[in-house]
C-alpha cells in the first residue's frame, strides 16, 4: 500500500539532531581547531583532476547513510582553504572571530530575511543600531543605508543612487532619456567602479580615469581636469569615486580636496572605504579618512579588516530623506503591506534591489558586543603595528625590497631572487622581476602549491 505522505514528518527530529550534535563536532575540531592551529596546514592542497577523483561529490538517486555523509563534511574541510589560519596570508582575510562566527550560525539557522520587521523582528531593529553606529564613526548625525552583498554592489548602489537623485525620473523613463553620463575615479580603483558602469548602462567609455600620486591617491587638480574635459565633451558628470585603502597600494585619496570639486561641480561624491572604512575605529588612524563626513556615501566592509567573516558590507547614505527607498522601491503589495498592525516604516526591504535579504547585521552586532568599540579599535591598530614591524623587517632582509612605504596595511615589496641581485640596471630586470611570483609559490623556487607547508 502506498505511504500516506501526510502522516509522516518530512525530516526524522532525532536523527536531524543528532546529525547536528556531529557535524558541529567535525565543525569545532576540524574547521576552527585545526583551521586556527599554526602546526596545522592551510590546506591540503590539490589539482582539480585529483581533487576530483578524491571527493565523492556525485549527486545518486538514494540518499547516503549519516556516518558517510560526515565524511563529507569532513573532506569538504579538510580540502578547502582554512582562511582563518595564521599562516593564511592572502589579502582581506583576517582571521576567526568566536563570535563573528557564533553570529553567522545563528544567521544561518534562523535562516529569515531582512525585509519585514515581522519575518526578521530583531534584525531590523538591530541592522538599524549598527548602520547608526557606523554612520556616527563617518561622522553623520543622520543618515540612511543598508547591509549589502559586497563592497562591489554597494559602489554598484552608490552610483544608482547618485543617477537617481540627479534625474528621479529615469527610474521610469530609463537610460535613453539621460544624457551621457560621465564617472570619475582613479586609476586605483577598485575594479567594481567599471562592472557597475558597465552592468547600469553607463558605459565603461564614460568612466574618466583620474592620475593618481606616487602614492597612488587621487590627484584632486585631474579630478577637475577630466570633469571640465567631460563637460567639454557634452557629458554629465554626476558621481565621483573615491577610495579609501585602494586594493593594491592601500592609498587613501585625499576626501577634503575631492569633496571641493564635487561641490564645485554639482557632482555626488562617495567613498569606496571598503577596505580601509575600518581605520575609522582608530583613534589613530582615522585621520587618514579626513573628509569622509562630506561624502554623499560610503562603502564599508567590516567583512574584511573587521574579522566579521562574509559577507558584511555596509552602504550608508548621507541623506535622510528616504532617498534610498524611492530610488529602489517597487511597493510590492503583497510583502509591503500598507496597514500592518506596526510601523510600516520598519519595513525596511524596499530600499534593496534584492527580495530576500540576508542578515549581515548580527556577525558584527555580536562581535562589538563582545569587544567594545575599544576592542575593536585595539584590532585595527594592532594591525597598523603589525604591518609597520614587517616593513622593517623586509628593509632588513637581503633580497626583499619594500615598493612604497605603508600608510595603512597594504604591505608591497618584491622578492628579489640570488640571480636578479644588482642587476637593477638591465634592461628585462623589471620584466623578469615581475615573472618571480607568477602562479606558483610566490617564491619562484620549487614548484609546490601556495599552501603546502603546515
Ligand atoms: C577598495 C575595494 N572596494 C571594493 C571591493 C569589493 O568588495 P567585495 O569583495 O565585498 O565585493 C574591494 C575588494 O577587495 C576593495 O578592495
Amino acid at each position: 500500500m502506498a505511504e500516506d505522505p501526510l502522516s509522516h514528518p518530512a525530516l526524522d527530529k532525532a536523527a536531524g539532531e543528532e546529525f547536528l550534535r556531529e557535524a558541529f563536532q567535525i565543525i569545532l575540531e576540524e574547521a576552527v581547531r585545526k583551521g586556527t592551529d599554526v602546526t596545522e596546514k592551510v590546506c591540503d592542497w590539490r589539482k582539480p583532476q585529483d581533487l576530483q577523483e578524491i571527493l565523492d561529490l556525485e549527486l545518486r538517486g538514494s540518499g547516503e547513510p549519516q556516518q558517510r555523509v560526515l565524511e563529507h563534511c569532513r573532506d569538504v574541510i579538510h580540502y578547502s582553504v582554512k582562511t582563518c589560519h595564521p599562516r593564511f596570508f592572502n589579502q582581506l582575510f583576517s582571521g576567526l572571530d568566536p563570535h563573528a562566527l557564533v553570529g553567522r550560525m545563528i544567521t544561518e539557522t534562523l535562516n529569515t530575511s531582512q525585509y519585514t520587521y515581522e519575518i526578521a523582528p530583531v534584525f531590523v531593529l538591530m541592522e538599524e543600531v549598527v548602520l547608526k553606529k557606523l554612520r556616527e564613526l563617518i561622522g553623520w548625525g543622520s543618515g540612511d543605508g543598508i547591509f549589502c552583498p559586497g563592497g562591489s554592489l554597494s559602489n554598484i548602489y552608490a552610483m544608482n543612487v547618485a543617477r537617481y537623485q540627479r534625474f528621479p525620473d529615469s527610474k521610469q523613463t530609463g537610460i535613453w532619456a539621460l544624457p551621457r553620463l560621465a564617472v570619475f575615479t582613479s586609476q586605483e580603483c577598485h575594479y567594481s567602479v567599471q562592472k557597475g558602469a558597465a552592468f547600469l548602462g553607463i558605459g565603461t567609455d564614460n568612466i574618466y580615469l583620474v592620475g593618481v600620486d606616487e602614492r597612488g591617491k587621487m590627484i584632486p587638480a585631474d579630478l577637475e581636469k577630466q570633469i571640465n574635459k567631460a563637460k567639454s565633451e557634452g557629458a554629465c558628470p554626476f558621481f565621483v569615486n573615491a577610495t579609501c585603502g585602494t586594493t593594491v597600494l592601500g592609498a587613501f585619496d585625499p576626501l577634503a580636496d575631492v569633496a571641493d570639486v564635487c561641490e564645485r561641480h554639482g557632482a555626488w561624491f562617495h567613498v569606496d572605504a571598503a577596505w580601509g572604512g575600518s581605520a575609522l575605529l582608530s583613534r589613530r588612524h582615522r585621520h587618514l579618512l579626513r573628509g569622509i563626513e562630506r561624502a554623499d556615501s560610503v562603502a564599508w566592509n567590516p567583512h574584511k579588516m573587521l574579522m566579521t567573516g562574509l559577507q558584511c558590507s555596509a552602504f550608508l547614505l548621507r541623506d535622510s530623506s528616504g532617498l534610498l527607498q524611492r530610488c529602489h522601491g517597487a511597493n510590492a503589495t503583497y510583502l509591503f503591506q500598507t496597514d500592518k498592525f506596526y510601523d510600516v516604516a520598519y519595513d525596511t526591504g524596499d530600499k534593496t534591489i534584492q527580495c530576500g535579504r540576508k542578515v549581515d547585521c548580527l556577525k558584527l552586532w555580536l562581535m562589538w558586543k563582545a569587544n567594545g568599540t575599544e576592542g575593536l579599535e585595539k584590532r585595527v591598530d594592532r594591525a597598523f603595528e603589525f604591518t609597520r614591524y614587517l616593513a622593517e623587517e623586509i628593509k632588513k632582509r637581503e633580497g626583499f625590497q619594500l615598493v612604497i612605504e605603508p600608510e595603512f596595511i597594504n604591505l608591497c615589496f618584491w622578492f628579489v631572487p640570488h640571480s636578479l641581485r644588482g642587476k637593477e640596471g638591465c634592461a628585462d630586470y623589471w620584466e623578469r622581476l615581475g615573472k618571480v611570483s607568477a602562479g606558483n609559490a610566490g617564491s619562484g623556487v620549487g614548484g609546490e602549491p601556495p599552501f603546502s607547508d603546515g
